[in-house]
C-alpha cells in the first residue's frame, strides 16, 4: 500500500479550451484530494494535459500555427481555469515534459527489446476523430460506421503493434477477481463484457507522414508513438517511474500505484480498463500495483451531449466569473449522482446556491453570529444544560460526520453533501424553535439562551469542517468569522470544540444571493 493517497484525473486533450466536462472532473478529484487532506493523509494529486496527437495536430493546422504552440496557448487556459476553480494539484502532467518523453521512451525501448512489439502491414477503416482503426464491430446495424466516429478513411500502412491479446485471460481473471477495480459497480460490469470480446493487437505507433506531433519511437525514428500510449503512461511518469535522479519527480515507490484513477465513462473501454492494465502487465507490474478506476458520467447540456458542431458547450471559465466558482464547484458536486449522467443547467445552480447556501448555511450563520452578537457580546458559553433539542443537535452531528466520511470514502460527495445539507437544515429549525429572540427577553431562560448559542456555533463550525473540500473559500471565512484558527481537520469536527467563553466574530456575508434570473 502506498504511504500517500495518490489520485490522478485524465489528463485533457488541448485540442481546445476547456469545457464543463472538463470541470465536472477536475473538481470532483480535487474535492476527493482536499477531502484525504482534512483526513490528515499526504495526498498527491496528479492533473494535466494531453498535448499530443491528431486532434491537437488538426486544431493547430486550422488556427494556423505549428502544434507546440497551439498546445501550450491552450494549456494556459487550464491551469488559469484550475486555479480560478481552486483545484489543489501538486503534480502536473504535461505530456511535452521532457521528462515524460523520456520515460515514454524507455518504456518503448524496453518492449521492444523484450519481444513485446512487432511491426506489421495493416489496411482498415480509421476514424480521424478517434485516432483508431475500426472493425466490424464498430459499424452499426446499416453496415456503416456512426456520426460518433466522425471521419472515416481507409489506410493501408506499416505500424507497430503491442502484443495486447496475449494477456486477454490474464486480464478477464484480473477484472473478475476484483470488483473494486472500476466503481461504480456496473461499469466493472460493462468492463468485464468488454474484456470478454476483446480481440487484435494495439497499434502503438503513427507514421510520421500522418503524423508528426508525437513522441518518436527510440528504435524506428520514422515514427511517433500512439498518443493513448503516450498520455497512459503519465500516471507513472509523472509519479518518477524510470526518472533519472534529481528530476524533481516524486518517489515512485512512495506513490504507486495510484489509490485511484478519476476518469469519465467514455474512456473506460478500451483505454483505461484494457490497454492500461495490460501496459502495467507487460511491464512487470503484479495485479496489486495496478491502480483503480473511478467512472464517472457526463454533463450534459439539455439532455444532449456537448459537441462544437451543436454549439452546445458550456463555458466554466465564464459560470466562474458571472458566479462565484464554489457556486459552480457546489452545484456540479450536489447535483450530480456519482456515476450518472447530469443536465447541466444554470437555473439549478442559482436555485441550488440560493437555496443550500444564501438561505441555508449563510443564514444559519448569519443569524447565530448576529444573535450572538447582540445577546451576549460574541461571547458563547459552554454550560450544562438538559435541553432534547440541543442534545439531538449535538447526536444529529455526530451521526452527520460519521455518514459523510462514509460516503466519501464510497466516493458518493453528492450524498455526503446531503447529509450536511440536512444538518444545516437542522440547526435552521433549531433557530426557529428555541427562538434566541424571545429567550433574550426572559432572564429565566438565560442559560438556555446560553445553551442555543452555543450548540449554534458547534454545529457551524462542524458543517464548516466538512464543508472544506467542496467550499474551501467559504469554509475558510466562516472558521475566520467563528475565530477558529489554524487548519481544520476531519478530527475536528467533534462537538465540543468551541471552549467556554469562546469569542465569536461579527457576521460577514460569504454567500450574497443571486437575485438576477439567468439570461437566456
Ligand atoms: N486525453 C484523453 C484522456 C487521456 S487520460 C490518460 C481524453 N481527453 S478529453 O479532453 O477528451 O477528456 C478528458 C476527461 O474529461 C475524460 O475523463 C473525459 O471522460 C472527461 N469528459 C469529457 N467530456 C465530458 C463531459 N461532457 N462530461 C464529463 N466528463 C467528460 O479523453
Amino acid at each position: 500500500m502506498a504511504s500517500t493517497y495518490y489520485i490522478t484525473t485524465a489528463i485533457d486533450y488541448t485540442n481546445g479550451p476547456p469545457h464543463i466536462g472538463h470541470a465536472y472532473e477536475k473538481i470532483l478529484a480535487d474535492v476527493l484530494a482536499r477531502y484525504h487532506r482534512l483526513k490528515g493523509e499526504a495526498v498527491y494529486f496528479l492533473t494535466g494535459v494531453d498535448q499530443h496527437g491528431q486532434k491537437v495536430q488538426q486544431a493547430a493546422e486550422k488556427a494556423g500555427v505549428g502544434p507546440a504552440e497551439y498546445a501550450n496557448e491552450v494549456t494556459k487556459k487550464f491551469t488559469a481555469l484550475w486555479a480560478k476553480l481552486g483545484i489543489s494539484y501538486d503534480g502536473w502532467a504535461a505530456t511535452t515534459d521532457p521528462r515524460h518523453r523520456q520515460c515514454v521512451q524507455r518504456i518503448l525501448q524496453r518492449l521492444h527489446d523484450e519481444g513485446q512489439l512487432h511491426k506489421a502491414s495493416y489496411g482498415g477503416h480509421y476514424s480521424v476523430r478517434q485516432e483508431q482503426f475500426l472493425t466490424d464491430k464498430e459499424r452499426g446495424p446499416d453496415g456503416e460506421f456512426g456520426p460518433e466516429w466522425g471521419e472515416v478513411v481507409y489506410i493501408e500502412e506499416e505500424n507497430w503493434y503491442f502484443k495486447l491479446a496475449r494477456h486477454r485471460e490474464w486480464l478477464e481473471g484480473f477484472v473478475e477477481s476484483h470488483p473494486g477495480f472500476v466503481a461504480p459497480g456496473f461499469r466493472h460490469t460493462e468492463l468485464l463484457n468488454a474484456v470478454r470480446k476483446m480481440a487484435g493487437d494495439l497499434s502503438i505507433s503513427r507514421p510520421k507522414e500522418r503524423l508528426a506531433w508525437g513522441i518518436e519511437l527510440p528504435f524506428d525514428p520514422g515514427y511517433v508513438t500512439y498518443v493513448w500510449f503516450d498520455a497512459l503512461i503519465n500516471y507513472i511518469s509523472f509519479a518518477g517511474y524510470l526518472a533519472d535522479a534529481g528530476s524533481g519527480l516524486p518517489e515512485f515507490d512512495d506513490l504507486w500505484p495510484a489509490d485511484v484513477h478519476v476518469i469519465g465513462k467514455d474512456i473506460l473501454v478500451p483505454a483505461h480498463g484494457i490497454y492500461w492494465p495490460i501496459m502495467l502487465r507487460a511491464l512487470g507490474f503484479a495485479d496489486d500495483k495496478i491502480a483503480n478506476l473511478l467512472v464517472h458520467g457526463y454533463v450534459n447540456i439539455a439532455g444532449a451531449k456537448m459537441s462544437k458542431s451543436l454549439g452546445n458547450s458550456v463555458d466554466p471559465d465564464e459560470l466562474a466569473d458571472k458566479y462565484m466558482p464554489e457556486a459552480l464547484r457546489f452545484y456540479l458536486m450536489r447535483d450530480c449522482t456519482m456515476g450518472q449522467d447530469m443536465d447541466f443547467a444554470e437555473d439549478r445552480l442559482v436555485g441550488r446556491f440560493n437555496t443550500d447556501l444564501a438561505n441555508g448555511l449563510g443564514n444559519l450563520l448569519n443569524r447565530t453570529l448576529s444573535m450572538a452578537g447582540r445577546y451576549r457580546a460574541g461571547v458563547v458559553t459552554c454550560a450544562p444544560h438538559d435541553d432534547a433539542d440541543i442534545r439531538e443537535l449535538e447526536a444529529a452531528a455526530a451521526a452527520t460526520v460519521e455518514t459523510f466520511a462514509a460516503r466519501m470514502d464510497e466516493y458518493q460527495v453528492h450524498l455526503a453533501l446531503e447529509a450536511v445539507w440536512l444538518f444545516v437544515s437542522r440547526g435552521n429549525q433549531l433557530v426557529d424553535s428555541a427562538a434566541p429572540w424571545k429567550l433574550a427577553k426572559d432572564p429565566a431562560q438565560a442559560a438556555r439562551l446560553d445553551a442555543v448559542l452555543y450548540a449554534l456555533a458547534e454545529a457551524l463550525r462542524i458543517i464548516a469542517i466538512l464543508s472544506a473540500p467542496v467550499l474551501p473559500n467559504a469554509s475558510a471565512a466562516i472558521l475566520a468569522q467563528l475565530n477558529v484558527p489554524g487548519t481544520a481537520l476531519l478530527a475536528d469536527a467533534k462537538w465540543g470544540g468551541l471552549k467556554d467563553k469562546h469569542q465569536l466574530s461579527p457576521p460577514v456575508p460569504v454567500f450574497p444571493r443571486i437575485e438576477a434570473a439567468p439570461e437566456k
